[in-house]
Parts: C-alpha cells; structure tokens; sequence
C-alpha cells in the first residue's frame, strides 16, 4: 500500500522526479524543484536536501533489502547506482559523519525510456560494509546515489535504528514490497585500466588512449558506458 501511495503522489508530480526509496522508507519526498532548490532538491550531496530524520525506520543488524524507484529521472534512460552508508549521529545536522562505505558494487540501471518510468528494483540482502558490526539500537543511513550520464548525481536516503534480525519491529520482506520490474534491465560496470598509476609512460599512453578513443566507431560520446575509466591526470590532454 505505501508503493501504491507513493506511486500515485509521484504521479502527479512526475516532471521532475527522481529516486524514490520504496523499502525500507526514505527522509521523505524530495521530488521538489522550487525558487530554493531551482536544480531540483535531489541533486544536493549528501541527501537530497532532506535533513536527518526522527522517524527512523528499523533494519537489521546483518543488513537487509532495499527497494526503489530510479526512473523519475526525465531525459535519462541509463544511470549507475551506488548504495553507500553512513554510521552514526556525529556529523552534521545530527546525522552520519560520512557516507563513505559503499555497500554493494555500483551497477547501470537500464531503463524502457528517457522519459520517467515507474519501476521498482530489488537489493534483496544488501549487507553492512565488510568488517562493520552495529547492534541493536545503533543508528545509521542509508543513501542510494544515481549518477546521471552527464556526470551529475541525484541523492535519496532513510535514516534506520538496527534491530535483531527476528525482531517483529521489522516490517515483512516479500514480492509485495520488494520486486523487481520487467522494465527495468541493469548491467555491470568494469573499467580498463590503460595505465597504471606511476607506470608507462604517461605520454605516449595518452596518446593511444586519445587515438583509440577518437577512432572507435560512432565517436567517443557513444561510448558513454566507458566513462568511469580512471583516466588520471589524462583529461589536460583531451
Ligand atoms: C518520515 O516522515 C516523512 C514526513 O512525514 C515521510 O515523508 C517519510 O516517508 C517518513 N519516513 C519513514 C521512514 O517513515
Ligand atoms: C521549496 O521546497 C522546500 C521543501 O519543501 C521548502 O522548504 C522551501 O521553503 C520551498 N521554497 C519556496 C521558495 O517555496
Ligand atoms: C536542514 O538543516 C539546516 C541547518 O540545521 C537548515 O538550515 C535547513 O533549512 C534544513 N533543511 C531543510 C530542507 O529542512
Ligand atoms: C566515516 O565515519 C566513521 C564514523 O561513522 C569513521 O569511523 C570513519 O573514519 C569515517 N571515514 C572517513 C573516510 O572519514
Ligand atoms: C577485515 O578485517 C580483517 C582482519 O582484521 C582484515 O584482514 C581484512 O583485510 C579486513 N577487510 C576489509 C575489506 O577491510
Ligand atoms: C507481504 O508483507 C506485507 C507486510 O509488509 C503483508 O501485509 C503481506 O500480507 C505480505 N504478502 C505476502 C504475499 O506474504
Ligand atoms: C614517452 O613517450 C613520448 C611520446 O611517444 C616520447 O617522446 C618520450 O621520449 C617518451 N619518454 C620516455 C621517458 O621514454
């Protein structure tokens, strides 16, 4: 019932809509472009422009799913997603000091459409970062960016309190609220390293990367899904 509410609220303000965190909850909508936020509010690091929240939601102390709605993003089709958390009240406004723990592998969405599209993703187990141990009680965030095919991010997150895994504060998992739709493919990034840091030589490696770039079929803007390649200091050359 909360995806179909939140479905219908999106609806109706669709034009410039972006991620949606359908489980376990999210800081609230932030599908907002206003004289204060004439970008669109999600685009603001490190959490939409939305605050820490006091109605947390409970999530379990060995990590658990995630759902939501990457599609109310017009004129994207594509997009990479990393889900990353923050631990903690310490840092600013009351919330995580960072949100530097990256907690699943970034992946591309692959979208029906450019224009925005209702469907849901999946993460089913989305674990703690490696080496993290939180017990019950604890507080954390979790924030899901999408990284636009122009560079730039959109932001969402849900403020959460740990529980055990079998405490009856956590609402169900299941196809109800946790679903994958048809329409939405994903796919795996990768980069190619075309030389190491402090390895080669750094002009004649750039050279052949510009070469390469220049002379692959279609030009290099076709070739979007390349992008993340960490080119170093080779972009003065471009
Ligand atoms: C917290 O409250 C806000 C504002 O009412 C709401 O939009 C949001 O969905 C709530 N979040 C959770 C996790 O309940
Ligand atoms: C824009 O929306 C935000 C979030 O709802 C609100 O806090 C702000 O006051 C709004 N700005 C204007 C100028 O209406
Ligand atoms: C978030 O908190 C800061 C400072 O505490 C405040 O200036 C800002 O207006 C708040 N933002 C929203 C969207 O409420
Ligand atoms: C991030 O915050 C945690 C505390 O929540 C801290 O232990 C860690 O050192 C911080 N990491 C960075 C890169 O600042
Ligand atoms: C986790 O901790 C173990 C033991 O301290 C260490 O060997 C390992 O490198 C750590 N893994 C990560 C990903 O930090
Ligand atoms: C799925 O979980 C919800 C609670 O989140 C519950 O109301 C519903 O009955 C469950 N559906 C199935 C098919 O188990
Ligand atoms: C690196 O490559 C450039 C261009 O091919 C060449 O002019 C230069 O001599 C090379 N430097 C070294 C140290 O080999």
């Amino acid at each position: 019932m909360l995806s179909s509410t939140l479905f219908c609220l999106v609806s109706a303000a669709v034009a410039s809509a972006h991620t949606i965190i359908t489980y376990p909850g999210w800081r609230g909508n932030n599908l907002i472009t206003n004289e204060t936020w004439p970008y669109g509010m999600q685009w603001m690091y490190p959490c939409g422009g939305m605050n820490v929240t006091t109605n947390r939601t409970y999530w379990p102390t060995n990590g658990g799913a995630l759902a939501f709605q990457p599609g109310w993003f017009q004129g994207h089709a594509t997009a990479f997603v990393y889900v990353n958390m923050g631990f903690g009240t310490d840092g600013p406004d009351g919330g995580p000091a960072n949100m530097s723990n990256p907690v699943v592998p970034p992946f591309q969405i692959l979208g029906p459409t450019k224009n925005p599209y209702p469907g849901t993703m999946c993460l089913p187990q989305v674990p703690l970062p490696p080496n993290m141990t939180v017990k019950a009680g604890d507080h954390a965030t979790i924030q899901i960016v999408e990284l636009a095919i122009h560079g730039a991010s959109l932001f969402s997150c849900v403020d959460i309190e740990f529980v055990e895994p079998d405490s009856p504060k956590l609402v169900e998992v299941n196809e109800s609220n946790c679903f994958n739709s048809n329409d939405i493919g994903f796919a795996d990034i990768y980069t190619l390293t075309v030389r190491a840091s402090g390895q080669g030589n750094a002009t004649s490696d750039a050279e052949s990367l510009w070469y390469y770039r220049k002379h692959r079929k279609g030009g290099i803007f076709q070739y979007i899904g390349w992008m993340p390649i960490v080119l170093g200091g080779l972009w003065v050359l471009l």
